[in-house]
């Protein structure tokens, strides 16, 4: 079972900056089919609140910092997004909320798959179902 885990990433800085470089299969175990970016929202808000049946996904605050609470269905654990060179990689199956976004916050997420509103899990106590027949 994969499990969440921090992927640091090689700044190549110089005098004239940084330029970090996230190659599909080679720095995160899946080939990128997908990029958003998450930016804008007060510290209050919680977002996502779900959990994928097919995407793994790779989360950077790329600017800023957030939160990101992981429920296996039997624990929890909060990681803390604050680096430009640090990504979180969540596999498929794993139920996540994202807050306490500063307000310089840009979350840059990157995923195995494209969008497909149907492999969203939305309902926790659906999610621990699956979840349980899943690690099984
Ligand atoms: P949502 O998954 O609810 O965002 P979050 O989990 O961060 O709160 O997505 C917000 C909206 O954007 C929703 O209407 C679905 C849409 N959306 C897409 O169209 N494509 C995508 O790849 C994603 C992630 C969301």
């Amino acid at each position: 079972m994969n499990k969440v885990k921090f992927i640091e990433f090689r700044q190549n800085g110089d005098e004239k900056g940084h330029l970090v470089v996230i190659e599909g299969l080679q720095d995160i175990p899946f080939v990128i089919k997908r990029v958003f970016y998450i930016y804008g929202s007060d510290q209050d808000v919680i977002r996502g609140s779900h959990a994928n049946r097919k995407s793994d996904f790779l989360l950077v605050n790329v600017s800023g910092s957030s939160k990101v609470k992981i429920d296996y269905g039997d624990y929890q654990e909060v990681f803390n997004l604050d680096h430009s060179h640090v990504g979180l990689y969540i596999p498929k199956m794993i139920w996540k909320d994202m807050y306490d976004f500063s307000k310089d916050s840009v979350l840059l997420v990157l995923s195995s798959e494209h969008y497909d509103a149907d492999e969203y899990i939305r309902d926790i106590d659906e999610y621990y179902k699956e979840r349980n027949g899943y690690v099984k």
